[in-house]
């Protein structure tokens, strides 16, 4: 039995499914777009959140390389939200300190949201409270498909591929991997998110909506967490 009472640290990076925008909308008589913006004005409260606490790293899926198959209407509603999001918060990313980073394909994103993440990840690059990721046109398989592709292109040798060289050619390659990974809405699923990098991180299912993911609920799922036992694969001695 584990005995240790001592407080154990807070994670170092969480990684955040955010579910349930839609059935927000729906309980409140919204329509989607509104469960949409209520989920990415969320993100922002639980950045500060982060702040707060001293959490420095929080990755999350804006939206997926499935994501496409949403009516068209939705997806270009999500396109509009993430652009606004980048141009309108530029000023309160570099007054708070929030790094902003993106990963995923970038290929298929229209060209003005391409330079909209280019200038934002240019001008928060020095920023140092918070590592703010969003993850857009984003697949863990895609990313590994990526990499692959890459180091057959650079020529890399059979024998030098170990497990440093792949982190190394995916798009978090300068993120460490998640030690928490927060899923709302009451789905227990990964949905193809950060399949490589969660490899040792523990999961978190909460049945909120993630517009209903507030300070509370985040000091529930730290709490869970430091009462986990992590091994990585080992074994502690009794
Ligand atoms: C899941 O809810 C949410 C998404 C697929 C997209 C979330 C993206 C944002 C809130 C925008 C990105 C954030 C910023 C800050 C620009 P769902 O639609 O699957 O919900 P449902 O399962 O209840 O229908």
């Amino acid at each position: 039995m584990n005995t240790n009472t001592e407080t154990k640290p807070y994670p170092r990076h969480i990684a955040i499914i955010l579910d349930g925008n839609g059935r927000f909308a729906k309980k409140h008589g919204l329509l989607r777009q509104q469960g949409h913006k209520a989920g990415a004005d969320n993100v922002e409260a639980v950045g500060d959140l982060f702040i707060e606490k001293g959490i420095p790293y929080m990755t999350v899926y804006a939206f997926s390389t499935e994501n496409w198959k949403r009516s068209e209407d939705e997806v270009s509603y999500l396109m509009a939200l993430m652009k606004r999001y980048l141009t309108k918060n530029k000023v309160d990313a570099l007054r708070k300190g929030i790094r902003i980073r993106v990963i995923g394909d970038r290929s298929r994103l229209s060209r003005d949201l391409q330079e909209l993440i280019v200038s934002m990840e240019e001008d928060t690059k020095d920023m140092k409270n918070l590592n703010l990721t969003f993850a857009i046109n984003y697949g863990g398989r895609d990313e590994i498909r990526r990499a692959v592709s890459k180091m057959i292109s650079d020529g890399v040798k059979a024998d030098q591929v170990d497990e440093a060289l792949i982190s190394s050619y995916l798009d978090t390659s300068d993120l460490p991997d998640p030690d928490l990974l927060i899923r709302t809405s009451g789905e227990e699923r990964i949905s193809n998110f950060l399949l490589w990098q969660i490899a040792y991180a523990e999961m978190y299912f909460t049945d909120k909506l993630w517009p209903e993911f507030d300070e509370a609920e985040l000091d529930q799922a730290l709490a869970s967490f430091q009462k986990r036992d992590r091994r990585f694969g080992g074994r502690k001695e009794e």
